[in-house]
């Protein structure tokens, strides 16, 4: 079992890494009166391991998908809770992939003013980013994760044994995640994925325990350093996510996050090079990796350069114009208003169509 501090001023949290980590859920919640396990239909059969360590739970079934993240779910799980008999003084734990931590997570920052929260997250992509740092929130008819709060977990217990049985392309698209720890400068974490390429891929439980952990040090170093993301430190980890979002949206999703994400780091590694601030080593070998791992490095037909454009533009992270977060020999900062060319470069080099 590796365990990863997040070391945040007065409220450190660990996360816990490998086969049979929900079992550490008692030394955490031992002492609460009562727990709420929330998850979803195909998960839930690892609350037993939750439950059976705990005295007083209740298992509470939230829907699947991006559509059962609003406030509507958030409305209903809260009643339910209420008519449970939560209390301030519980908790509540989130088993799941990256849409339950989001709707647990705002649930448990809003449910009596706020209660604490277990992150137990079940798909890679969330044990490597979302499950840790203490972003939750939903989505409105207007836009993706437009209500939420910063309410950061008590514990995140990450266990690789959930992760057999991820459908192949969410596990795949995980790694999506995993390559931009990589690619934000962590050569380490490159040479390791390189070298097992072939544990990687076929979820050796081994090496997924040492990945996660290393892309967990790497987001607990920076949430540590910028937990409400005000500094622009926090900021960073969206490497190749300005795109990425663009992509899932005029697509209509029909690349899931992490796929859109892996095309995102090749996009900001030809804009990089484009804007000379790295070389064209270093441009191939973001699609070198993006490639090793199992992912697209070209777009779905039909991308149209004027279309994702209009999108970067109204990304909430912009401030007026387009903003990329770009390594560059002061390694990651944002970049405004890059110039044609060479956004014309990038969106060629992943076959996007700029007429
Ligand atoms: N997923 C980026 C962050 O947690 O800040």
């Amino acid at each position: 079992m590796k365990r990863v501090t997040v070391d945040l001023p007065g409220r450190p949290y660990d996360v816990v890494v490998g086969p049979g980590a929900l079992g550490e859920v008692a030394a955490l919640l031992a002492d609460r009166r009562r727990c709420a396990v929330v998850s979803q239909a195909a998960v839930a059969p690892h609350a037993a391991a939750i439950c059976g360590a705990l005295t007083d739970t209740e298992l509470f079934l939230i829907d699947d998908g991006e559509n059962a993240k609003s406030l509507a779910t958030v409305d209903d799980l809260c009643r339910r809770l209420a008519e449970w008999g939560l209390l301030r003084g519980d908790a509540v734990i989130a088993l799941g992939g990256g849409v339950v931590g989001d709707i647990v997570g705002f649930a448990a920052a809003v449910y009596h003013r706020g209660v604490d929260v277990v992150q137990a997250p079940t798909s890679l992509l969330a044990m490597v980013d979302s499950a840790i740092g203490g972003k939750t929130g939903v989505n409105l008819p207007e836009g993706k994760n437009l209500v939420g709060a910063f309410h950061q977990p008590i514990g995140v217990l990450a266990d690789i044994d959930t992760l057999t049985t991820l459908p192949e392309r969410e596990y795949r698209a995980g790694l999506g995640e995993v390559a931009k720890y990589a690619l934000m400068g962590d050569d380490a974490l490159a040479a390791f994925l390189r070298e097992r390429a072939d544990g990687v891929l076929s979820r050796d439980t081994e090496v997924v325990t040492e990945v996660v952990a290393r892309c967990a040090a790497l987001k607990a170093e920076v949430v540590a350093a910028d937990p409400e993301e005000r500094s622009g430190l926090r900021a960073t980890l969206n490497y190749g996510h300005t795109f990425a979002h663009a992509l899932e949206t005029t697509s209509d999703f029909a690349l899931v996050h992490g796929e859109a994400v892996a095309l995102g780091l090749v996009f900001a590694g030809e804009l990089g090079r484009a804007l000379e601030r790295i070389d064209a080593t270093e441009a191939a070998a973001h699609r070198d990796l993006v490639a090793s791992l199992g992912l697209p490095v070209t777009v779905p037909t039909g991308a149209r350069a004027d279309a994702l454009l209009a999108v970067m533009r109204r990304d909430k992270k912009a401030s007026g114009g387009l903003t990329f977060v770009l390594r560059g020999p002061n390694g990651l900062e944002a970049v405004e208003d890059p110039p044609a060319p060479a956004l014309e470069h990038a969106f060629r080099a992943v076959g996007v169509d700029v007429h």
